[in-house]
Parts: C-alpha cells; structure tokens; sequence
C-alpha cells in the first residue's frame, strides 16, 4: 500500500458507512477467534471495528494482523458497512494491511493508579478520555476567540518573563534571567492594561504560573489563563460581557463535542441553564446573608470565601453565579473601591455550579496612583518598581476593566472533571513536573 495514497480519517469513514476506504491509526483494541482477528482502530476524530478474516487474505497478512498489539500504528484498506454491534456503528472488512511502527507491549492496561497514568502521561494521552479533553479544550478556547473577535476585540502577545507580581507575591516563579533574576507571569493583565492605549479592546490565551502551596482538584502550578482588558469598561459590561462569553463557549461546546462529552460521561443537561438562563448575580454580603439564613454558616464580614463556602454558594443555583463586591482589604492593589460602598471593590468572582467554584476573576481598575502606591508600601513591596505602569495613569488615563477566566476551570466543569490535572496534557502541581 503506497502512503501517498488517499486516507480519510475515522470519523469520515463512520459516516460514509460503506464502500472502500483506506485509513491509517493506532491498534486501540485487539482481540482474535481461529478465523478473525478483530481491530479496533483509532484515530485523533474516533474508534472503528476492523476485522480481517483468515479465510479471505493471504496468509502473511493474516499473520502480521495476528502480531499486532495495542497500540501499534497501521495502514488498512478495505469494505465498509454498517453494523449495529460495532462499538461505532460500522465495521471495516480488510483487506489489505501495512504495519507503519508496530508497538511493544503497551504498558498502560485497565485498571492503573492515577500515579501510574501520571508517570505515563506521554502515553495516556492516547487515551479516549484524554483526546476527548484535548478537543473540548480546543473548542473552548476557539469560543473565547470566537467571541472577542466579533465583538471588536485583538489578540494580544503579552511577556512572559515579568518583573512585577500582581497576583500577590507569594505565589511568584523566580527564574534566573542571565546575571538577574525576573519571575514568570502569574497574569498578563498590567501589560493588557498598557496595551489598551493603543487598541482599546484586547485579550490574549497565556499560560500563567504560580506557585501555589495547595494540593488542590482546582489548583495547576502551570495553568492557561484567557484574558480580556478593555478600555472604557466599568464592572456592568464587564459582567455582560463575562456572561456572553461564557455562554457563547458552552454554546459552542454543546453543539460540536456531544460526543466527546459522552466519551467524558457527562450530564449535559447539567450545561443548559447556563446557556439559557441568567447568571446569578450577587454582592459578597448577599452571600453571606444567603449563607447564614440557608445555611446556617457564619462567615465573618471581610474573610475571603473559602473551597466550602463556595460550594455551599454554588448548591442553591443551577447557573454560575457572579459574586461582586468582595471587601476591599483582602483584594488586589489594583481593584479600585466601589464609590457607593467603599468598603468593598469593583471586582467579580464567578462561581460555575455544581461545586466547580471559581472560574473567571475580574475587575474595574484602580485610577488613583498613591491608593495603590500605599497598599503596595502596606504589603511590604517599593511602588517605584510599579512606575512604569502608574505612567498608564499619568497620560490619559481612561476608566477600564478586564478580568480572567481559567482554562482548565472552564474545561474541568465542563467536561466534568473530578481533578483539573485532567484538563491539560501535562500538569504541573507542587509535586508533578515530569514527564
Ligand atoms: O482571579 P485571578 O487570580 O485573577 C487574575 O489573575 C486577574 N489578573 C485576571 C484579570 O483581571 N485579567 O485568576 C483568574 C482566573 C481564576 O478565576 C481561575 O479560574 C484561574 O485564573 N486560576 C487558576 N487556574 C488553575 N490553577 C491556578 N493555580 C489558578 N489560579 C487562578
């Protein structure tokens, strides 16, 4: 069989469901009588039964299909048609075989401990569950894109390497920086907020990193944030423009990875009230009155929201839910007081229900350059590292929002996921960072 010649892929030839077809892919599953050696072969789009049947090729085919094992790469032409019993619907009768790479023993079979798939990422990435993950993930990304890109909005290559933090300093990645040192970005943001002066409305899809003390289900060292900056915005768009991008993402995740997601065992009927209802919208203190009265929890005023008291949150709505208004003490230097109760700050959380917790964090920005000078002074940290970005304030400075929603978070609630490590390839938390 030559390689030049015409393959389609799985899922093509599911759907074309008879006549020839020439495929190519990896031994998912294999198993053989006296008379049949059965193959179901796999591509990147699906799986489909292949069967060859000693009697009807010749027999140095016939022994090369009987040596093949799970996941060695292959090349089959052969008859399609449709079969009820085959674990896609349609099965493929060979009839001619190239063995491309034959495989050694696989060492990943049923039943292996989440440590063990851990050490052979590299392989489980193979895994249907995995490639389901791989392609909901691109799809919400696509949807984020998708979404800002019509609503007027530029993609936007912010610096990795960063000299300041601004998600607080105790979660900063040090890194050697020829004779200096500098840190890896823990969000692009500041260098969003430069950005708007030039292009009012950007977002970028970075990876960000932090070191994050907790062994959490929701917490990567090395994570994907997708963030947006736009001039002009207060809290208000900032929220609708929060909510519309989310449900355009799950809109586009309903209607293109249904099969996917039932690869990945989901309830869908658990996504639709995001896309059909609105969001929740709520005040940090109307939480608190919502936790007390619902559910006998006593959060004292001005104590962030802890893993629990977000799931109790998230048990009574079946959409996300936007909490605002969080105090203004515990918040980043950036988030600016809210005039009408400066006791708290122009910021949102969203909470994704069923116990995901938080997704997206944003804010309106702080215009004033000695409120954030005193509470960079007040944590310890010199504000004339900040000078470059309080020049954001001294030339034309413009009312702005932007937030950032976590892509693994999105992927893991919507795919729903027990661990956020399985929502990207390769996770990095404080005890995994090989392979
Ligand atoms: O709430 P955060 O810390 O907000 C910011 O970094 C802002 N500068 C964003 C902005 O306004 N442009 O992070 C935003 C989101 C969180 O809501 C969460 O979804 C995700 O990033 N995130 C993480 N995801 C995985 N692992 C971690 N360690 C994460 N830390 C934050």
């Amino acid at each position: 069989m030559k390689h030049h010649e015409k393959y389609i892929t799985v899922q093509k030839a599911i759907e074309q469901g008879e006549g020839d077809a020439m495929l190519h892919g990896w031994v998912h599953r294999e198993r053989e009588s006296n008379k049949f050696k059965f193959i179901v072969l796999r591509d990147g789009t699906n799986i489909i039964q292949c069967v060859v049947k000693k009697d009807e090729v010749p027999e140095q085919m016939w022994n090369d299909a009987v040596k093949l094992q799970v996941e060695a790469s292959i090349a089959i032409s052969g008859t399609l048609k449709r079969d009820e019993r085959a674990p896609t619907g349609v099965e493929l009768t060979v009839k001619e075989l190239c063995v491309v790479g034959p495989s050694d023993t696989y060492p990943i079979t049923k039943d292996q401990s989440t440590e063990f798939l851990m050490d052979n990422r590299h392989l489980w990435l193979r895994s249907r569950q995995m490639n389901a993950m791989l392609k909901v993930k691109a799809k919400v990304m696509q949807g984020w894109r998708e979404f800002y890109d019509t609503h007027g909005f530029i993609e936007y290559t912010p610096p990795i390497f960063q000299p300041n933090q601004s998600e607080g300093g105790s979660t900063l990645f040090e890194v050697k920086y020829y004779k200096e040192k500098t840190f890896l970005t823990q969000s692009w943001q500041l260098y969003g907020e430069a950005g708007i002066f030039s292009y009012e409305r950007l977002y970028c899809i970075s990876p960000c990193f932090r070191a994050e003390q907790s062994k959490t289900s929701r917490h990567l060292s090395e994570f994907w944030m997708a963030e947006v900056e736009s001039a002009w915005w207060q809290l208000p768009e900032l929220l609708d423009s929060i909510e519309g991008c989310l449900k355009h993402i799950i809109k586009l995740v309903l209607r293109d990875c249904a099969d996917e997601l039932k690869v990945l065992g989901r309830d869908t009927a658990k996504l639709t009230p995001a896309l059909e209802q609105p969001f929740k919208r709520m005040t940090y203190t109307e939480v608190l009155d919502m936790l007390k009265a619902k559910a006998n929890m006593d959060v004292e005023w001005g104590k962030d929201l802890r893993t629990v008291e977000e799931e109790e949150i998230v048990k009574f709505f079946d959409v996300p839910v936007m909490v605002t208004n969080y105090p203004k003490e515990i918040m980043a230097f950036y988030k600016p007081a809210d005039p009408k109760d400066p006791k708290t700050a122009l910021c949102v959380d969203v909470l994704a229900p069923e116990g995901y917790g938080e997704i997206v964090g944003g804010s309106q920005r702080e215009l004033d350059i000695e409120v954030m000078s005193q509470i960079l002074r007040d944590q310890g940290e010199d504000p004339a590292n900040y000078g470059w970005y309080f020049d954001l304030r001294k030339y034309g400075s413009v009312p702005h929002s932007g937030y950032g929603m976590g892509v693994e978070r999105v992927v893991r609630w919507i795919c729903g996921l027990e661990n956020i490590k399985d929502a990207i390839p390769f996770p990095r938390t404080m005890l995994r960072w090989t392979p």
